[in-house]
């Protein structure tokens, strides 16, 4: 396969609030990282996980309980720089897929419509979700306008590149260490992003809740 996977897993994720670097916090009954690579299982991608620092024996242990084949490469301080990394260990992939780790239950459906999509010709590719919550604007704690809705889409995880692209991307990004969006800094260059629909089951774990939220959707289901 010309296609490489870059899982994100670094980080500490510190509104979690478990102690252990997000992705290896447990929910029902698996880590984080576990129930994301699972997923992964069968993609046809050369898997790179991105851990945090010192953590790189755990990822890979991880990953073969997971069932799957992936080299272990450490993160960095900025979600960005975790993917740097990570940019750095596909070798000469033509294709590369980023994915949060955090977004442990996405669909394969998902997956697959980034991969189709490159397939398709595009340089840059993003699932995303219409927004459901109404938002407003706010400035020092002063509220601003609302901002209508119906503009306005959630970006989401894996999003798919052509690798020379991404690659130029975090070459050239000026800023790159404050983006949490890779199809951002890929636009920053002119080039063009298509979207694919996400999914609400790819939401990102982030707080307790949507821990708890995981978990209850992870959990076996009563005959
Ligand atoms: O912190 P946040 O939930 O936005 O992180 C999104 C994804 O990026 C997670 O899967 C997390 O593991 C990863 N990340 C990383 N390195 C960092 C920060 C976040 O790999 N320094």
């Amino acid at each position: 396969t010309d296609t490489a996977l870059i899982v994100v897993a670094a980080g500490s994720g510190t509104r979690l609030g478990r102690g252990v670097p997000k992705a290896f916090a447990e929910v029902a009954g698996a880590t984080i990282l576990e129930h994301a690579l699972r997923g992964l299982a069968g993609v046809d991608a050369r898997l790179v996980v991105v851990a945090p620092d010192g953590l790189e024996a755990d990822a890979s242990a991880i990953a073969e309980r997971a069932g799957v084949v992936a080299s272990v490469v450490a993160g960095g301080a900025t979600r960005a720089d975790s993917v740097a990394a990570g940019l750095a260990a596909v070798g000469d992939a033509r294709r590369v897929l980023v994915h949060d780790a955090a977004r442990a239950l996405t669909p394969r459906e998902v997956v697959q419509r980034v991969i189709d999509a490159l397939a398709a010709g595009a340089a840059a590719v993003v699932p995303v979700l219409p927004v459901i919550d109404t938002i407003r604007e706010a400035h020092d704690g002063e509220l601003g306008g609302i901002v209508d809705r119906s503009r306005l889409r959630a970006m989401q995880t894996p999003q798919g590149f052509d690798a020379a692209v991404l690659r130029r991307a975090y070459a050239e990004a000026p800023d790159r260490a404050a983006s949490t969006d890779d199809a951002q800094l890929v636009q920053a260059l002119g080039v063009d992003v298509v979207a694919v629909a996400g999914a609400e089951l790819a939401f990102k774990i982030t707080t307790p809740a949507d821990a708890e939220r995981a978990a209850s959707l992870l959990a076996p289901q009563p005959a």
